[in-house]
């Protein structure tokens, strides 16, 4: 059984999707879940759900990211994750981090990878003229959303749309594509994941 531990650091919708996905027969259970922001909805969301929680607040450590990350790593000694799942998870991680877990982490992250990598990738989208938009799960690696590709999530872009309505129709795809992709990633397969 794959133990996973999901980082966040805002509500955790994707981290619901992830902890309700990994039940019967499926692989994997959730061990943790760790957020750098003190009073994050998805702690009290994991916690209703009966899911270890911890909180490593970013802040007191300044621009020291490599003692931050060392904090982090003190939680996830204690819960002994296998797999580890970024999920709204707003910090960058430097090289050293990202090495000890190659292979073992992964992200999801709001536009068609490798599209509109970093920030506002919805508006960056409809400003493009784009008539598609979506989500990728991806193998984290030291290039910021540049890991290889494990699944994609297509949407439309329709006439009219803000950053807003998109976003709206992308998240219920990035709650059906993160669970699948881990589920095949727990089972040792990177085959990617296409939806719809
Ligand atoms: C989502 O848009 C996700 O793609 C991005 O963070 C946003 C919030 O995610 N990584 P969540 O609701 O906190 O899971």
């Amino acid at each position: 059984m794959k133990r996973v531990a999901i980082l966040i650091s805002g509500g955790g919708s994707n981290m619901v999707a992830l902890a309700e996905s990994m039940v019967g027969d499926h692989p994997a259970r959730p061990v943790l879940v760790l957020s750098n922001v003190p009073g994050a909805g998805g702690l009290a969301r994991a916690q209703a759900m009966g899911i270890p929680t911890a909180v490593v607040d970013h802040r007191p450590f300044g621009r020291d990211r490599a003692a931050f990350e060392a904090a982090l790593q003190a939680e996830l000694d204690r819960a002994a994750p296998d797999i580890l799942c970024l999920a709204g998870f707003m910090r960058v991680l430097t090289e050293g981090f990202v090495t000890a877990w190659a292979g073992r982490m992964l992200n999801i992250h709001p536009s068609l990878l490798p599209k509109y990598r970093g920030l506002d990738t919805h508006a960056r989208a409809i400003a493009a003229g784009d008539t598609q938009a979506g989500c990728s799960v991806h193998e984290v690696t030291a290039e910021l959303d540049g890991g290889p590709i494990l699944g994609q999530a297509r949407v439309p872009i329709l006439p009219g749309d803000t950053a807003g309505t998109l976003a709206a129709r992308v998240l219920p795809m990035e709650h059906l594509l993160y669970p699948a992709v881990l589920r095949r990633f727990a089972e040792g397969d990177k085959s990617p994941v296409l939806l719809p």
